[in-house]
């Protein structure tokens, strides 16, 4: 038996029996480029479902730059998904309360070292991320900028994707590619939504989202669907400035109504996918650990 097997068995043999609530589901919001306005879209829609009172757990996965708690201007403990994987601290002293009621997580990790991990590690991490099984309704995990194969596992382990891009011909390019990359690894296509950010028209807005999606579907022979449209909107960088989501500062701009709306759509679609079983945040894990093993 291998580890990953060691694992599955231990985890269902200790675990199982907890089960009974509905998965936290996991939604990978990424791009191509970096500084479309993912960490921005991440935050402010997490306060808009909490709003209607689903429970969002934003997780920072981007090691690079850990921008949530800056755009909410709460200063975190420091604490991280790290120390849960060296066993430092439990997975509970890493969840930050933000403004509006988003709870946080830092990601702090290399996510490769999970990997790599002893199997003492490696059960203690799991046995804490079975705590967030369903925990919440959404954990949204923020991912960096660059098309890399950790951003594929994510994408693949994740239940659904929200593909975050800007009118601009590069973000559109880089967009389409972040797709191609993962058709790549996978006969299975994944789940795939649009949003698209800081269009100057709501005619700008539905060009790109045709463009991207005729290229898709022409040469990738994949669907994708559009959540919607955020305008460009000064309030954003403003309360970016503030730090202060612009959901909560100025609940009545436009991207804050671009957010609301975004969310409507977002909600029943997910009605119709309820057949799919959720894979939630261990079954994430699960598959990032089997997608580095097999690499
Ligand atoms: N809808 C928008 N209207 C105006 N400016 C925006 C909008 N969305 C994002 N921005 C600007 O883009 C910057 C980068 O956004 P951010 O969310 O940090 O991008 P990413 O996480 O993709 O790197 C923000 O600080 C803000 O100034
Ligand atoms: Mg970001």
């Amino acid at each position: 038996m291998d580890q990953a097997q060691r694992l599955r068995e231990y985890m269902h043999r200790h675990l199982g029996q907890q089960e009974r609530k509905t998965p936290s589901r996991m939604i990978t919001i990424t791009s191509g480029k970096g500084g479309v306005g993912k960490s921005n879209f991440t935050l402010n829609f997490a306060l808009a479902l909490q709003s209607i009172g689903k429970k969002v757990v934003v997780l920072d996965l981007d090691l690079s730059t850990a921008n949530i708690d800056i755009l909410m201007g709460t200063s975190s403990s420091g604490n991280s998904l790290a120390d849960v994987l060296h066993q430092r601290k439990y997975l509970f002293d890493c969840i930050e309360k933000g403004i509006g009621g988003v709870e946080y997580i830092a990601g702090g990790l290399d996510i490769q070292e999970l990997v790599t991990l002893d199997e003492k590690k490696l059960i203690f991490f799991m046995n804490q991320i079975h705590e967030l099984h369903s925990y919440a309704d959404f954990i949204l995990l923020d991912t960096g900028a660059g098309i890399s194969k950790v951003l594929v596992d994510f994408i693949l382990a994740s239940d659904e994707t929200i593909l975050v891009t800007t009118p601009e011909p590069t973000a559109i390019a880089d967009s389409y590619a972040v797709m191609k990359t993962v058709l790549q690894f996978t006969n299975q296509v994944p789940k795939f939504r649009l949003v698209v950010n800081r269009a100057r028209s709501y005619r700008e807005a539905i060009d790109t989202s045709r463009a991207l999606k005729n290229a898709s579907q022409t040469f990738l022979k994949m669907s994708l669907n559009t959540l919607g449209f955020l305008m460009e909107d000064a309030h954003v960088q403003k309360a970016v400035r503030t730090q202060t989501p612009f959901y909560l500062t100025f609940p009545n701009c436009e991207a804050s109504k671009n957010i609301k709306q975004i969310m409507y759509t977002f909600l029943p679609d997910l009605e119709v996918t309820t057949n799919t079983p959720i894979k939630g945040v261990r079954g994430f894990f699960e598959k990032m650990l089997w997608l580095g093993k097999s690499r």
